[in-house]
């Protein structure tokens, strides 16, 4: 593993983090999972305390925490969407200097980047960055060590996301392939291309590195050969119901379904973050189902069940790439 130190880092975005760090990160996930796998105690962090608030909702990112956390030896408070002074009673500034007298470092999941940005300005331990509407790196990161578990590399990786390319997924992802020397493909509504000004920096990143960044509204040319097929939520957390038509409307096109898995390669894998709307087994995707008529949303049932689908080993990855974020950036 390179020498790269990170203590005392926080994670908020991939752009503030070198290809070598973001690898680093990765290995050390890996090596973290295997010392789980074969039962060799971690607790490199006993004594230590963390926070992490939530102000949308969570499974895999609460829990990834939680477990992470306890398996190196912390205390984990949780602060759910309702239960803190965050924000409605006291600003983020006075939270940050409140909760950096007690713990040693916080997760925060919430609404604009700016907001964690802020938060992190404002505290003396590492700030982790849970999910903004921007941005979602810790995502990435488990991302990354699925894919690499499965097609044994990144570089070269062509990864095509269908769907809402402008919100923290196709965001994220853009910028993460950008800095590993991958080939990026936004495949999508052009009205839901990442912005101009990701687009560039993802750009003038991928001239240094190698990657490909490809933005098509074409099917055939944006699944051709791809090594990834991604997608996510049409609607994300914190948007109106309101946007549910317009969507259907401009993305139904790029639904990873059968025919986008057989154009991309053989050997192609099918990742999503989740939660995903593949099925009626839910309450929005009922009424989806009421209002529009779907019986799958942003993935078929049928692509989400088969083989190629490694969206629960993305899953599990959250906790170990999780752990070996707080390991590197906590003091
Ligand atoms: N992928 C992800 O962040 O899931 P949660 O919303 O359940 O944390
Ligand atoms: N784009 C989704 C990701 C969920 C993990 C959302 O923000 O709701």
């Amino acid at each position: 593993m390179a020498a790269v130190d990170l203590k005392g880092r926080d994670f908020l975005k991939l752009m503030d983090y070198t290809p070598e760090e973001i690898e680093y990160l990765i290995d050390l996930a890996a090596k973290l999972k295997d010392e789980k796998k074969k039962g060799i105690p971690h607790r490199h962090l006993e004594g230590k305390n963390i926070a992490i608030i939530f102000e949308k909702t969570s499974t895999r990112t609460r829990c990834a925490f939680e477990v992470a956390g306890h398996d190196l030896g912390m205390g984990v408070t949780y602060l759910d969407p309702s239960g803190s002074q965050i924000g409605k009673k006291e600003s983020i500034a006075d939270t940050a200097r409140v909760l950096s007298r007690m713990f040693d470092g916080i997760e925060y999941r919430g609404f604009e980047q700016t907001i964690v940005e802020e938060l992190a300005k404002y505290s003396d331990v590492p700030v982790w960055n849970g999910l903004t509407n921007e941005f979602h790196p810790t995502q990435m990161i488990a991302d990354m060590l699925t894919i690499k578990e499965h097609l044994g590399k990144l570089k070269g990786v062509k990864l095509t996301y269908m769907g809402d390319a402008r919100y923290n997924e196709g965001n994220s992802l853009m910028i993460v392939c950008a800095k590993l020397g991958m080939n990026f493909c936004a495949c999508t509504s052009k009205d839901y291309f990442p912005s101009n000004e990701l687009v560039e920096y993802a750009k003038k990143t991928a001239a240094e590195t190698g990657a490909t960044i490809t933005l098509t509204e074409d099917v055939n040319e944006g699944t051709k050969d791809a090594d990834v097929i991604y997608t996510d939520v049409w609607v994300s957390m914190g948007e109106p119901d309101e946007v549910w038509a317009e969507r259907i409307n401009k993305l139904m096109p790029y639904q990873v379904n059968k025919k986008a898995m057989e154009n991309a390669k053989e050997s192609a894998i099918f990742m999503h973050c989740l939660p995903a709307f593949h099925d009626l087994k839910t309450t929005i995707g009922k009424e989806v189902h009421d209002k529009f008529g779907l019986d799958e949303i942003e993935v078929t049932d049928e692509v989400f069940e088969s083989e190629q689908s490694v969206v629960f080993d993305e899953a599990e990855n959250r906790m170990h790439t999780i752990k070996a974020i707080m390991l590197a950036t906590m003091k």
